[in-house]
């Protein structure tokens, strides 16, 4: 590295978008400078999600891109979940990494980026013997207006097809003080909206004497003031208690959505996902929502085709969400992953059959969405404005429930509405989104 110049590219979810706004400034405070592209930069980083194959398998095609610019000063790091999962044979693969580190040894960056500048050709950080989790005084938000606070790092669950226990590590909650700190920190430099980050947030256990659970850290962050909207993700049904959406219920500043993976609707196949919970318990939860006194929107993740996934099963799934009516959900074909339980199971669904189920769902809750969204036409929503879409003259807005709402607004164009909120009336719904006019 002659300079010290970088680029970061991040894959998969929100812990890794977040995980990078704090690698990105412990960078920028050892005084690297950052750059739009990978060409422009002597350090070159991915942080990379192995979830499913077709993601892992992103960052060796790109490292494959760059093989010719490795020894011309430049230096690439891969760091997040495929580095954790593949750990020292990453350098088998593409010799021209230098550095391979999974997020729980981002909180030894500083010294993994001096062994770098010192010239050190490979260096790893791959141990999940943690007890740390990664706040720094340093994240980098772009995002004046919205922001991600992780609560808690790491899963200790064994759901049969996941790898992130193993790419992330055990579980490690923040104390609910420093989590109150940053939030009233953020909310003092103007952000309104805040979402409440970990791969299980609903096991958050405060280490702290106060001992805090989710529910009441979620109370209390919706408590400070000028914070108008509380998010979290991810939730695991089996931690999930009736205190969460009693709290919802109390403050209208927690958002009025809920995202709760249910993977499948079949007792058989959620047991060998070993997913610890049945259909009816996973329903009662959502009978809570449902009985709360203000609509609160569900959306889900469904895992088809996991091994011995019979058409029966299948058809249970179908019937669930038929029966919840989920306002959104991601469906995803079932991708065989290293150390996992389900990766030797037998019956493995054929490909083909899998994008059969999943085509067939998809288009399911298609038509949900449609015959949901559509019975909101009229209705007046408040939206987070987001920012405008030029091309369309529309401003894009986010509702409380976590939908879409462009809008139309009479006044000054590119007049900086973006970070307020308004009112505005839906006039016409597709199934991914709302469009409507400002009140004002
Ligand atoms: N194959 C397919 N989907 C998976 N997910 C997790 N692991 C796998 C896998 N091996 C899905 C789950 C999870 C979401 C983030 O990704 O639905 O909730
Ligand atoms: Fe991908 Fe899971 Fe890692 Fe997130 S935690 S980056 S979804 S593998």
């Amino acid at each position: 590295m002659t300079n010290k110049t970088f680029y970061i590219e991040t894959f998969g979810c929100q812990m890794n978008a977040h995980d990078s706004e704090k690698v990105v400034g412990t960078l920028l405070e050892r005084g690297y400078a950052r750059m739009e592209t990978p060409e422009a930069a002597d350090f070159v980083l991915y942080n990379t999600c192995s979830i499913r194959d077709k993601a892992e398998q992103k960052v060796f095609n790109r490292l494959q891109q760059f093989k010719r610019a490795a020894g011309k000063g430049k230096v690439f790091g891969v760091i997040g979940c495929v580095a954790q999962q593949e750990g020292e044979r990453i350098f088998d693969r593409a010799p021209h990494v230098s550095l391979v580190a999974g997020s729980a040894s981002y909180t030894k960056l500083p010294e993994m980026l001096a062994q770098l500048e010192a010239g050190n050709r490979r260096v790893t950080g791959l141990s999940l013997d943690t007890e740390e989790t990664f706040d720094t005084p340093f994240t980098r938000r772009d995002n004046p207006h919205r922001a991600y606070i992780t609560i808690i790092e790491g899963c200790d669950k064994s759901c049969a097809y996941c790898v992130v226990p193993f790419t992330r590590g055990p579980e490690r909650s923040r104390t609910g003080a420093s989590v109150m700190e940053e939030a009233r920190r953020l909310a003092g430099s103007g952000c309104t909206d805040v979402q409440l980050l970990g791969q299980n947030v609903n096991s958050y256990h405060d280490p702290s004497p106060a001992g805090w659970d989710f529910a009441t850290l979620l109370a209390r962050v919706g408590e400070i003031a000028g914070i108008r909207r509380v998010r979290f993700t991810t939730s695991h049904p089996r931690d999930f208690v009736k205190e969460i959406i009693d709290a919802i219920d109390a403050n209208p500043v927690l958002a009025n959505h809920v995202h709760l993976p249910v993977q499948s609707g079949s007792n058989r196949v959620l047991n060998a996902m070993q997913r610890l919970y049945t259909r009816s318990e996973y329903m009662r939860r959502i009978e809570w929502m449902k009985n709360a006194s203000r609509p609160i929107a569900i959306t889900t993740d469904i895992i088809v085709g996991f091994p011995g996934e019979s058409e029966e099963d299948f058809q249970a799934t179908l019937a669930l969400i038929e029966e919840v009516e989920y306002d959104s959900l991601f469906a995803f074909k079932y991708s065989p992953r290293p150390n996992t339980a389900a990766l030797e199971m037998a019956d493995q669904v054929p490909e083909e059959e899998k994008t059969r189920r999943i085509m067939i769902l998809l288009e399911r809750q298609r038509a949900i969405q449609i015959r949901r969204n559509a019975a909101t036409i009229g209705e007046v929503r408040e939206v987070h404005v987001e920012g405008r879409n030029e091309a369309l003259g529309q401003w894009i807005g986010r509702t409380t429930d976590n939908k879409t709402l462009n809008f139309t607004h009479c006044g000054p164009e590119g007049s900086g509405l973006t970070g307020t909120y308004l009112p505005v009336r839906i006039t016409r719904a597709g199934p991914n989104s709302l469009v409507g006019e400002s009140l004002n």
